[in-house]
């Protein structure tokens, strides 16, 4: 039996991936390089030091931590500005009629997020009175694919990780649901996510009955 959801942000409830996207794109253009939307599936769900890391990698750039520090910022500027206006308009389809039914059903629900924006989106999208529990990447010391966002998140609930469903539109997010012993609902492309336990393109699509079936 399913009794808490916990969520995803970026890509899942709000269409802020993109912006993610287009920021560190930006970013890896000055630096005098590019990657490709492929490669992006590989940043989405971990944190902004690693994803930075990784672009680095991927550019052939070292740089000093103080310079991964400023480089760090100027991204999240950016990035803080694409958001500066996000409205409820920017939510996907079906992310606040489900939000709503889990409620009516009496299903907990938390949210598992990587990001250290991730309250003021919440905010600013209007959906933030919907969570029990809220866990950032302001709390948390391991990125997924470490389950300890989702692990924390249903202690805060006080719900057995096996009554949880993880809804996740990262590989890694997949990864750590799994490995926190959760069902986990992909949001996306079933050849990307292919290890969840059910795929489907928008929450449009989900039910509270498709809970209880996984
Ligand atoms: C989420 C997104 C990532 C993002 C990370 C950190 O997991 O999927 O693309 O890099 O959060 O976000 P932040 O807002 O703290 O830079
Ligand atoms: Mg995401």
């Amino acid at each position: 039996e399913i009794n808490a959801c916990l969520f995803d942000l970026d890509g899942v409830l709000v269409d802020t991936a993109i912006y993610h996207y287009k920021a560190w794109r930006r970013l890896a253009n000055e630096l005098g390089f590019d990657f490709t939307e492929k490669d992006n599936e590989k940043l989405k769900g971990i944190s902004r030091i690693q994803s930075l890391k990784l672009i680095l990698e991927w550019g052939g750039i070292k740089k000093t931590s103080k310079e991964i520090e400023e480089l760090s910022q100027k991204k999240n500027d950016w990035y803080l500005e694409m958001i500066a206006d996000i409205q409820p308009n920017e939510l996907l389809p079906g992310s606040r009629e489900f939000l709503q039914e889990l409620k009516d059903h009496g299903i907990k629900i938390a949210l598992g997020s990587a990001s250290k924006n991730a309250i003021i989106i919440l905010d600013k999208t209007n959906i933030r009175h919907f969570f029990d529990a809220i866990v950032d990447g302001n709390m948390v010391q391991a990125s997924k694919p470490d389950p300890e966002v989702f692990l924390i998140g249903a202690k805060l609930l006080n719900i057995q990780p096996q009554q949880c469903v993880v809804i996740e539109d990262a590989v890694a997010g997949v990864e750590a649901a799994l490995a926190g012993n959760m069902k986990v609902i992909g949001i996306g492309d079933k050849g990307v996510l292919k290890e969840a336990n059910l795929v489907v393109a928008s929450l449009a699509e989900m039910s509270i009955d498709q809970l209880n079936s996984l």
